[in-house]
Order: C-alpha cells, then structure tokens, then sequence
C-alpha cells in the first residue's frame, strides 16, 4: 500500500512517520523546500516527543520519504491523506484554501483509482465539496473518493496520541472507502468508529468545542470563587470524581490557546451563523475565554501605579507545557499589555524563545523592553513581579523560598495555579493565581 501525505505540520507529519512506523510506504509532501531537506536528514521543524527518533528510524529502513515533488507522491497512491492547516480567517471561519490547492494538484495527477482522506478540520460539508472539486478537474479516467478522518492529537503528546489513540473516527459514504481505512488502521488495534462523512466532520468540532467550553465553564466557576470565597482547585478535585465529568480539563487558569481550540470555537459559532443559528453555549465559551487571558494582567494593574521600569519576569511563553508552540497564547496577550505599559521584560520559557522571538524580538519595544533569559534565575533576580503563563515543570519547581530570596519585591501572579497558596503566603511571598485565596 502506497500512501502519500499532504502537508507536514503537527498533523500532517505526525500522522505518515505513525503510518510510516506500521509499516506502510510513506511519501510526506511540503511546498518548503528547506523543511523537506531537514526532514530527509531526520530533523523535526517541530519540537514534539519520540518524533525525531521514529522520523530517523523510518527514514533508515526507507519507509519514510519526504518531498516537494507532489506529483511523484501523488500520481499512483492509494491513499493520499490531507493535513494542511485550516488557519482562522479574520471573521472566525475557516480558510480552506490549501485544501482547494492540494484538492488541485490530486486531481491534475492521480493515475489510477485512490482514496483521499482528510484529517484536516474542516467545517462540516466540506468533505463533500472537495470530492466534487476533485471530480471538477479531475484529468486522467480514475475513481477518486473523499473520506473523513479527524486528528485528535494534542501537541505535546502528538506521536503517542495517535499511536494509542482513544478511537479512530472514520466517515465515509461508500463501503469500499470504509473497508479500505479500515484496512489501513488494523495494525493500530485501535476502535474504529465508522460513521457517514458529515458526522465526521462534525465529531471534530463538537469534541474539541466540548472540552473548550469544559475549560471555559471551570474559568468561569474560578472567577466566581474569588468572589464568594471558595477554592477552585477544591472544587475541581469534587467534581473530579463524578464519572460522568471525568478528571481531566478542569484546570481553571489563563485561558486556553494552541491552533485548535480559540479556532474550532469560533468556526463552529461561523458555521452555525451560517446556517441562521446562534451557538450560545460556544459563543459563551469564546467570550469568557477571551477576557480570562488578560484577568492576571488586570489584577496586577489594580495593584500597580506603574510597569514603567519595573524589572517584570516571565515564567512561560508557550500555549502549554511540553511544546514550543505559541499559536493564541496568552502569554502573547499579556506580553502585548505590558510593552505598551512600559515593562523591562525577562522571559523565560524552555522551548518556546525562538518562536517568541519572532512575535517580540529582543531589545526595546513600544515603551518597554523584550528580554529572553535562558534561566528561571536570570528572570527572578532582582525582579519586581512575576507572571506564570505556562505549567513548565522547572517552572512548577520553584519554591516560595526562592521567588521570596531572588526578587526584588516576591509579588507572583499564577495563571496555571502551580504552587500551594498557604507555603507562599508563608514565605512572605505576595501570590495571586485563579479561583484560589
Ligand atoms: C487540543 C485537543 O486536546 C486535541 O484533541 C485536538 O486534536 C487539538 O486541540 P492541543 O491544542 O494540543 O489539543 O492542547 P490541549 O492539551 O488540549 O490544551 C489546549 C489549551 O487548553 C491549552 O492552552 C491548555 O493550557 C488549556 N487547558 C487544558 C486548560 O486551560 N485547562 C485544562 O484543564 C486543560
């Protein structure tokens, strides 16, 4: 079985090396010419676990092939997966543009009958236009059909999310498509739910939506317990026990970020405008997340006569711990305000600099100045405040004794609530984090 991939981004890449891993002849398509070059000598563009080691593992046993060539990948595959990227456009929905050009090339060179399966998230019909896209242009005599086949990855966790995926969800309209996927994931030995292509589509957003409007709704119960003197992380652990909740994603905190979530909220609400319905639960979801991401620096600022030369440490950049990623980042929010407010900033943030570097780069910057540390130290000394963006585990590690020896003035504002409110106090350390007293 010959598969090609379009696209070699966190779903894209992650999904041929996994392919590549079970044994199927892999071609990894990207228009970058240097990234294709890189990736050929077994080098990752992104920083994701066990990623590298399988890429050069499968590159050595030639499995694994990279390419700008679209037209060799493409012309006699079985199967050709799309993972482009759908970035939002500047009214919430989504751009669909690579799509409609990989969607091109397919049909200008497919040579014989394959299947086309994106796993990019795509607004729910769109599986169907790109098949009469493909149909459009379609130039030798072959059948091509379209199936859907969402990513559930998280960055961080990419290659072992789709190794061990929870499920598989595949949508089809023909049983020749869905035995030929079914085919394809039976060396994962993983559950295969088998659906019609517009459930899907829809699958992708209601589940990623659900957990964001999951985070959403803890962010909005944190704030209320600042206000009536409850514990968020208290009520949390509560809830946590209800199985019919669950543990996970009930951390309240800055915000979520990341290309997924602030995206597939506000194309979910497009897509129901679209159709003349209002969204209410994720428009709700959008609104509370947007005002939590700036709710620290607001705090800090009813505390503050000034940022104004203030030496202003900052512990995260990265949208979460375990990725250099800074897709809508709250730490991008927060940095933006406090420039504009004059604040000396030292950040810090283990795997995120580079990528930071391009959004604020080093020196002075609308009123204040962009600093990059490569300790947590070199932030904390002689600082007059501390914000907390990303839950790094050297950066959970500090001790109150710690801020309270290396700041100026031990005055910490937690968006990830990371350390035990009781010990900072204890230490003389000022501490404001989310939900907790
Ligand atoms: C998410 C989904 O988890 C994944 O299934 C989907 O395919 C893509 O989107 P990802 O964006 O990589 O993955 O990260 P995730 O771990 O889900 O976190 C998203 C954001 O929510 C982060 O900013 C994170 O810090 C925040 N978050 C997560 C919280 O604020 N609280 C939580 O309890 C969990």
């Amino acid at each position: 079985m010959k598969i090609a991939v379009a696209g070699t981004g966190y779903v894209g890449l992650v999904a041929g090396v996994c392919f590549a891993e079970k044994g199927y002849n892999v071609t990894c398509v990207d228009i970058d010419e240097k990234k294709i070059e890189l990736m050929r000598q077994g080098v990752s563009p992104i920083y994701e676990e066990g990623l590298e080691e399988l890429m050069q593992k499968n590159n050595a046993r030639g499995t694994l092939h990279f390419t700008c060539d679209y037209v060799e990948a493409y012309r006699d595959a079985d199967a050709i997966f799309i993972g482009v990227g759908t970035p939002e456009m500047p009214d919430g929905s989504a751009n669909l543009s690579y799509i409609a050009a990989v969607s091109r090339q397919i049909a200008e060179v497919v040579e014989k009958d394959c299947l086309v399966v994106v796993k990019s998230t795509v607004p729910v019909g769109t599986n169907d236009k790109v098949e009469q896209f493909i149909k459009d242009f379609l130039v030798h005599d072959v059948k091509v059909e379209v199936a859907s086949n969402p990513e559930f990855l998280a960055q961080g966790t990419a290659v072992h999310d789709t190794l061990h995926a929870a499920r598989i969800i595949i949508g089809t309209e023909s049983q020749e498509a869905e035995a030929l996927l079914k085919k394809i994931y039976e060396p994962f030995g993983l559950p295969i739910v088998s659906v019609k292509r517009r459930s899907a589509e829809m699958i992708k957003y209601a589940c990623n939506d659900f957990l964001a409007l999951k985070i959403s709704y803890m962010n909005d119960i944190a704030n209320l317990c600042e206000l009536v003197g409850a514990d968020i992380t208290d009520v949390a652990r509560g809830m946590s026990f209800d199985e019919r909740i669950g543990a996970r994603f009930l951390n309240a905190g800055i915000g979520f970020g990341g290309s997924c979530f602030p995206k597939d909220t506000k194309a979910l609400k497009f897509l129901a405008r679209e159709h003349g319905y209002k969204l209410k639960t994720v428009e709700a979801c959008v609104e509370v997340n947007s005002t939590q991401k700036t709710r620290l620096f607001e705090k800090a600022k009813e505390r503050m006569i000034t940022f104004s030369g203030l030496k202003v440490a900052v512990l995260g950049l990265a949208f979460k711990a375990g990725t250099d990623d800074l897709r809508e980042a709250p730490s991008i929010d927060n940095l933006r305000l406090l420039l504009a407010a004059g604040a000396d900033i030292y950040a810090y943030d283990p795997k995120g600099e580079e990528r930071a570097k391009a959004i604020f780069p080093e020196g002075g910057q609308n009123g204040g100045s962009m600093n990059y540390v490569t300790s947590i130290t070199e932030a904390l000394e002689g600082a007059n405040i501390c914000f907390v963006f990303t839950e790094w585990a050297d950066i959970k590690a500090i001790t109150p004794k710690e801020f309270k020896e290396k700041m100026h003035t031990p005055l910490v504002y937690d968006g990830r609530n990371l350390y035990d409110t009781a010990q900072m106090k204890a230490f003389g350390v000022e501490y404001y984090s989310i939900g907790r007293h």
